[in-house]
């Protein structure tokens, strides 16, 4: 990730007609430029730059944005590639590491840590696997479970198994007399210190599974016991360690990473033994989460490889439930998610042993399910007719399609899920929409994870297509964005006046992306760092595309608005407070039209006679208030 500054830097350094400039021929016209449109075929120029906002626009195929985004465009990079693309360009250091002496000295210590446990590590996994191999307890119990649960002797190999004598200082005498500082052994987890300063084997009297990194290594140990004993853990795990940060690993992905490439996409199962089975029948594409619910990082991991994952439940309704939310992240990813369950009390290796290879393969592809529709279909079987549990089960199912962060799947989840759940479908939508929003205004200000080539160019369909439905909020915006800094008597400015306006008149606004805008322009006013053309250069492409586009079709409509830019160090012009005035009357005006709909509704529900009165009263109130404004309106615009 690189810091904002940086990006503020580069954004700031990047001159649109010099950035376009490299790819197209322009001629000044006016106060902005003209030319060729690289985007699509056309013999007269109708591609239009404007160094003095930072923006392009084609009026031919309605391509907008600024040096960023042009790039993104042109190069086919993401942002973040772009981004280094304009640095390189402007001879801006592109920040590989800023370090201090003492972060070089306290790396080289890490790496020191590192390698010291790797070497550890590395004489460990050969000593567990040489005592299940031939040691007499080593072969008697470990091998012999093993062998039980039908690993075969290659398997046995390939994963490094072992196993840890009943001992307590078998191992850490071992690995004293092999050299190894004490200091060392305590830090890799293999030994534990008791309250008296005792030191004993970690793991005693237990078969030993290795976990490896990406590259093959061994980087942990895990330890099952033999016994059921409800005093002891079923695993012992290293802890963590320089080398071995749990959150960021996957079991099995050395083993698998060819599979899922070769494949396209991965299994994800919950144990250690579920990898072992499948591999073993031949389905490589198979890692675990280590009982443990999925985090980012090892999101992060899968989507270096695929973006198609298959989770495998353990079968039991309970833990299927508990582990809905967990895959939710996966979507939120943009994983592509499907699930396959298995009969109550089998596990995927269970199911895999029973069924053998031929017919488990089988099983995998004919039960492959959507995981959306699946979970739709779970939580139905609960909800019943209840429909308390049916309004919290839509809740559900909507949260989990909030989170694909593609734009034309969501569509199709919600389609498919009114099905199933017999709802309407523009419910699900406008529920969708709300999640949508809240969770465009929690992320502001944060630098997501570089957005998919096809994501990106969703969203801003959708965003455009939302355009043409709300002139009103577009013309707030563009107020803003062009006279936020400007005073107004009574505000600190007209950006102060307009959300004052917003909050008095209890507007909401509907559109993501003005939410954003409107929700940063109050931390702004707020740290009193009010600045608009920040939002012209904002990191935030999505914002950019939508701010440039809406202040082309403004260009379009009144081209006196560019000249009026240009003299932006003189008075402004004496209309916009009127402007800003009328723009606020109409989307109140919206507003309350929203609200005497909703009132409407409200009659269908009433079954008394208070409610009926009530709800008459609102709706008197609500129409003179309309014929107020309405009124308002027409004497504002006549002005
Ligand atoms: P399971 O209990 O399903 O274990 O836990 P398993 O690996 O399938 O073992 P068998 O087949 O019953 O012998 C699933 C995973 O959860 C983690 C381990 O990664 C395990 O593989 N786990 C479970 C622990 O880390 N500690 C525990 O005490 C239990
Ligand atoms: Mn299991």
């Amino acid at each position: 990730m690189i810091p904002k500054s940086k990006i503020e830097e580069i954004v700031n350094a990047a001159r649109v007609e010099e950035v376009v400039g490299d790819y197209v021929t322009l001629k000044k016209r006016g106060a902005s430029m003209i030319g060729l449109c690289p985007f699509h075929n056309e013999k007269t120029p109708s591609f239009n730059v404007s160094p003095v906002r930072g923006i392009y626009k084609c009026f031919g195929c309605g391509k907008a944005g600024n040096a960023v985004n042009f790039v993104m465009e042109m190069e086919h990079l993401n942002y973040i590639q772009s981004l280094k693309h304009l640095a390189e360009k402007y001879n801006i250091e592109w920040p590989e590491q800023e370090i201090t002496s003492e972060e070089i000295e306290a790396e080289r210590q890490k790496a020191s840590e590192r390698e010291s446990l790797q070497i550890i590590n590395n004489f460990t996994e050969k000593y567990f696997a040489d005592i299940l191999e031939n040691d007499e307890e080593g072969k008697n119990i470990g091998l012999s479970y093993f062998e039980e649960r039908g690993f075969r002797a290659e398997t046995i190999k390939k994963f490094k198994l072992g196993y840890s004598k009943d001992s307590w200082n078998h191992f850490y005498d071992t690995a004293l007399k092999a050299g190894f500082n004490p200091e060392l052994i305590k830090k890799s987890g293999l030994i534990k210190e008791n309250e008296q300063g005792k030191i004993f084997d970690a793991y005693r009297g237990r078969v030993m599974f290795t976990i490896h990194s990406v590259s093959g290594k061994p980087i942990a140990f895990a330890g099952r016991f033999l016994k059921k004993d409800p005093k002891s853990p079923k695993y012992v795990n290293s802890p963590e360690t320089e080398l071995y940060h749990k959150s960021n690993e996957l079991y099995g992905l050395y083993f698998a990473k060819q599979s899922i490439s070769k494949t396209g996409y991965v299994y994800l199962v919950e144990g250690y033994t579920d990898v072992i089975s499948l591999h073993q029948a031949g389905i490589e594409n198979t890692v675990a989460s280590s009982g443990t619910s999925l985090t980012e990082n090892q999101i992060k991991l899968i989507r270096r490889f695929t973006e198609n994952v298959c989770v495998l439940y353990d079968g039991d309704a309970a833990g299927i439930k508990a582990s809905l939310r967990g895959i939710d992240m996966l979507l939120e990813g943009g994983l592509n998610v499907k699930v396959i369950s298995f009969p109550d009390g089998e596990d995927p290796d269970s199911y895999c042993k029973k069924s053998g290879p031929v017919e488990f393969a089988e099983y995998l592809d004919k039960n492959k399910k959507d995981f959306i529709l699946f979970k739709t279909a779970l939580l139905l079987e609960d909800a019943g007719n209840d429909p308390v549990k049916k309004a919290q089960l839509i809740r559900d199912i909507v949260e989990s399609i909030a989170k694909v962060p593609d734009a034309i799947k969501r569509s199709g989840f919600i389609k498919e899920s009114a099905k199933i759940l017999k709802a309407d479908e523009n419910l699900l939508i406008n529920e969708t929409n709300k999640i949508l929003r809240n969770k465009n205004l929690q992320t502001k200000n944060v630098i997501a994870d570089v957005p998919k080539e096809s994501n990106y160019r969703d969203e801003i369909k959708e965003i455009l297509d939302l355009q043409l439905h709300d002139h009103q909020e577009k013309d707030i915006i563009r107020l803003l964005i062009e006279y936020g800094d400007k005073p107004v008597e009574g505000f600190k400015n007209a950006a102060h006046f307009i959300l004052n306006e917003l909050h008095v008149k209890e507007i909401d606004i509907d559109h993501p992306v003005i939410a954003d805008i409107i929700h940063e322009t109050a931390d702004q006013l707020e740290k009193d760092e009010l600045n608009m053309m920040a939002f012209v250069n904002h990191t935030n492409t999505i914002i950019t595309t939508f701010i440039a586009t809406i202040l082309s079709e403004q260009q379009e409509i009144s081209p006196h608005w560019e000249k009026r830019f240009d003299i932006i160090m003189d008075a402004p012009g004496a209309n916009y407070i009127s402007d800003i005035e009328s723009a606020i009357t109409r989307l109140h005006l919206k507003q309350i039209e929203k609200m005497i709909l909703s009132n409407q509704e409200e009659f269908n529900k009433a079954k008394t006679d208070d409610e009926f009165d009530m709800l008459q009263k609102v709706h008197k109130h609500l129409i003179e208030l309309r014929q107020e404004l309405s009124h308002k309106s027409g004497t504002v615009i006549i002005k």
